[in-house]
């Protein structure tokens, strides 16, 4: 880096000039010399210069004139000023105009050349940072959200404009899509983000303790209430509440929730006191809440009040662009954890990775690559590092064409086949419906009707 870095010294001085030049250039650094302040800007407007050494007093001109033509032509030149001994005020002139240090007359060349170093490690910084940050943008969106494909995109940009205000967002997407993490960022992007983040999941819980959950509970309103206790609902005050998996919730919950909704209070279980929250809610869930209400399960009236600002997260086999880019980040994240040193991915591992259907989304990527450097022997992660249901995705329709070489012909091998498969997704989704339609490619629809003519049993 040293030999790279070249410097320009202006002074009128002769035995100055030459001394300095020795120096500098004995510790490896490419110099030029000039008498006065504009043979020193003719050289500096031809050759690219990383630091420029001007005497304050020149013959033509004032040393702190040099410095800002310099710094107007390239900013980024470090300027560093010789000035007389006990001139304070001519100093901070030069400092105020953007030098980047100076020195007073006589000076020790050491400390010349500690300056000159420190300013080449400065540079040095700077331009490793901005590298990092543009290798960071190339990855990231929001938050450390990872992906840059145009759906997540769609994302990032619905997360900034609904974090700035108190709507309600609904978050839709399969298990692994990263819900959490969405409700995180937004949170995390808001006016609230100094307040608490509260996670609620409402599939855990009971009815009962899921109500004293949310809302709390005075002594004595149930078995086991020994004290009061505040709810979820109270812990949010002034943050944002995060209600997971929100189609699990029964129906008396569902009432409660809408009154908060629409009155923003609410009672402790077994309390006559109303509380009165600020509280912004977002919610999610895998299932789809209009195939709930069709069923009754889940009131209609609680989900327009939710439904404000839906965001549906991709399935990540609907973004088959960001894969690679995900596992590249878990590659990191986890050898930088486990303490391993690891290149990458093998050519044929990043190509079943690319085509595998990714039931489980971005938690089964994280999961298999955490688990494949945790055994690793390697440096590089291979195809048979991978689990069999990404690796062995090849065979199965070998497998099926021996089994079904039994004399068939065509048309029912293809029949037996479609069956085998269609089942074989549905497992894999376990029995999803809609999940299984879209891997296969086929409405839902006609995934009925294929489970009813196959006599498919789910
Ligand atoms: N865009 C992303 N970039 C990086 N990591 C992500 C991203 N999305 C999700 N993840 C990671 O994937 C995992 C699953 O995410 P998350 O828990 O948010 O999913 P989810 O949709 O809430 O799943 P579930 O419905 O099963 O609860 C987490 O470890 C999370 O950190
Ligand atoms: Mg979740």
């Amino acid at each position: 880096m040293v030999d790279e870095t070249k410097i320009i010294v202006i002074d009128d001085e002769p035995l100055m000039r030459i001394t300095v030049q020795d120096a500098l250039m004995a510790d490896g650094y490419k110099v030029a010399v000039a008498e006065t302040g504009k043979e020193g800007l003719a050289l500096f407007t031809k050759n690219h210069t990383d630091i420029l050494i001007t005497d304050l007093k020149l013959p033509d001109m004032d040393g702190v004139q040099v410095l800002k033509e310099v710094k107007a032509m390239v900013p980024e030149t470090q300027v560093i000023m010789i000035t007389a001994y006990g001139s304070i005020d001519s100093a901070v002139r030069a400092m105020k105009a953007g030098a980047s240090d100076y020195l007073t007359k006589p000076f020790a060349m050491d400390e010349l050349l500690l300056i000159i170093k420190r300013l080449v490690r400065i540079k040095q910084l700077e331009e490793e940072n901005l590298l990092l940050r543009k290798k960071v943008e190339e990855r990231y969106g929001l938050e450390g959200l990872v992906g840059k494909s145009p759906q997540m995109l769609k994302v990032y940009d619905l997360i900034e404009t609904v974090s700035q205000t108190d709507t309600t967002v609904l978050l839709y997407g399969e298990s692994g899509t990263g819900k959490e993490v969405v409700a995180n960022a937004i949170h995390l992007q808001s006016p609230r983000k100094n307040r608490p983040f509260v996670k609620v999941n409402c599939a855990a819980l009971p009815e009962t303790l899921l109500e004293s959950e949310l809302f709390g509970h005075e002594k004595g309103a149930f078995t086991g209430a020994l004290k009061q206790r505040k709810g979820r609902f109270e812990m949010a005050d002034g943050g944002t509440l995060f209600l997971d998996e929100i189609g699990d919730i029964a129906p008396g919950v569902q009432v409660k929730l809408l009154r908060v909704l629409q009155e923003r209070q609410f009672e402790r279980v077994g309390g006559n006191e109303t509380i009165s929250v600020d509280v912004r809610l977002i919610c999610a869930t895998q299932r789809d809440l209009k195939e709930e209400i069709q069923k009754g399960t889940f009131r209609e009236d609680l989900y327009y009040r939710l439904n404000v600002v839906p965001i549906m997260l991709p399935a990540l086999r609907e973004r088959r662009e960001d894969i690679l880019l995900l596992a590249d980040h878990f590659i990191d994240k986890f050898s930088k954890k486990m303490g391993k040193e690891i290149t990458g991915l093998s050519e044929d591992a990043k190509t079943l990775l690319f085509k595998y259907s990714f039931p489980g989304n971005i938690r089964e990527l994280e999961n298999m690559l955490e688990r494949a450097i945790a055994l690793l022997k390697g440096k590089t992660i291979q195809a048979e590092d991978l689990p069999e249901e990404v690796c062995g995705s090849e065979t199965p329709v070998h497998t099926i064409c021996e089994k079904i070489l039994a004399s068939k012909p065509l048309s029912s091998a293809v029949r037996l086949f479609e069956k085998e498969y269609i089942q074989s997704v549905l497992e894999k989704t376990k029995g999803k419906k809609g999940q299984a339609a879209e891997i296969l490619g086929i409405s839902r629809k006609t995934l009925w009707e294929k489970i009813k003519e196959l006599e498919i049993e789910i």
